[in-house]
C-alpha cells in the first residue's frame, strides 16, 4: 500500500510543494494565498510568459523556465524538467494548469508524489478540452477532479472530485470560471490534507488521513 507523507507527529516541517503551471496561475495563487501546512517552495514552468510565474515572484517564491525549444527533443526536455525540479528538493508535486504529460523521467523519480487537477469529473472528459467536451457531449453536471498522476492522460487515482452544474447558456468560458471557483477551494483543500494528514493508495482508491 504506497503512502504519501503527512506530518508523522512531532515538529515535522512543512511538506515542500513545487508547482508547475503553464497559463494564468489562478489555482497557483489560491495555493499560496492559503499556504496552511505546507510550504509553495518553487514554480516551474514550460512559458517564460506564463502569468503564473509572475504571481510566484510577487510572493517571493523562486521560479524555474524548462522551455521545450531550449531543448533539442521532448526527451532531453523531460530530462531537463526532472533536473529543475529536483534543484528544489520538492516533497510532493502540483501540476495546476500544466497542459503537458509528464514524461517518464519526472514518473519515476516522484511518482505517486505528483498531483494534477482537471476541469472535468474523470474519467469523463480527460486531455487538454474538459471544459469544451463536457459542453458538446451535452451533460448537466460536470466538476473537476485532483488525481495522482500516472503515466496517462489523466487516468491516475483520483482523489477528490467536486460537481458543478451546466447551465443552458453556458459557454466553454462561463463554464470554465465556474468550474475554476469550486477547483481553487478543491485543490487548495486536498493539497492541505494530504499535506498535514498524508495518505494512502489500495488499487485505485485513494484516502486521505
Ligand atoms: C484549470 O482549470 C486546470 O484544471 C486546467 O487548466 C486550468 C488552469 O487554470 N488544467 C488542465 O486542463 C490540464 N489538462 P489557471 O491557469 O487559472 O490556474
Amino acid at each position: 500500500m504506497p503512502t504519501g507523507a503527512g506530518t508523522k507527529g512531532g515538529a515535522a516541517a512543512a511538506p515542500r510543494i513545487a508547482v508547475i503551471v503553464s497559463g494564468s496561475g489562478t489555482l497557483l495563487q489560491a495555493l499560496l494565498d492559503n499556504a496552511q501546512g505546507y510550504t509553495i517552495s518553487s514554480v516551474l514552468s514550460d512559458r517564460g510568459d506564463a502569468l503564473g510565474l509572475e504571481r510566484a515572484r510577487a510572493a517571493g517564491v523562486p521560479t524555474a523556465v524548462v522551455e521545450l525549444k531550449e531543448f533539442p527533443d521532448r526527451a532531453a526536455w523531460d530530462r531537463g524538467l526532472l533536473r529543475a525540479v529536483e534543484a528544489f528538493a520538492p516533497d510532493l508535486i502540483v501540476l495546476a494548469g500544466f497542459m503537458r504529460i509528464v514524461g517518464e523521467p519526472l514518473l519515476t523519480r516522484y511518482g505517486g508524489r505528483i498531483i494534477n487537477t482537471h476541469p472535468a469529473l474523470l474519467p469523463a472528459f480527460p486531455g487538454a478540452h474538459g471544459v469544451r467536451d463536457a459542453i458538446a457531449h451535452g451533460v448537466k453536471v460536470t466538476g473537476c477532479s485532483v488525481i495522482l498522476v500516472d503515466a496517462g492522460t489523466d487516468t491516475g487515482p483520483i482523489i477528490a472530485q467536486r460537481a458543478v452544474d451546466v447551465l443552458d447558456d453556458d459557454t466553454e468560458e462561463t463554464l470554465h470560471e465556474r468550474i475554476k471557483v469550486a477547483e481553487r477551494e478543491l485543490l487548495v483543500d486536498t493539497v492541505q490534507r494530504m499535506a498535514t494528514k498524508g495518505w494512502t493508495v489500495e488499487e485505485r482508491k485513494v484516502r486521505l488521513g
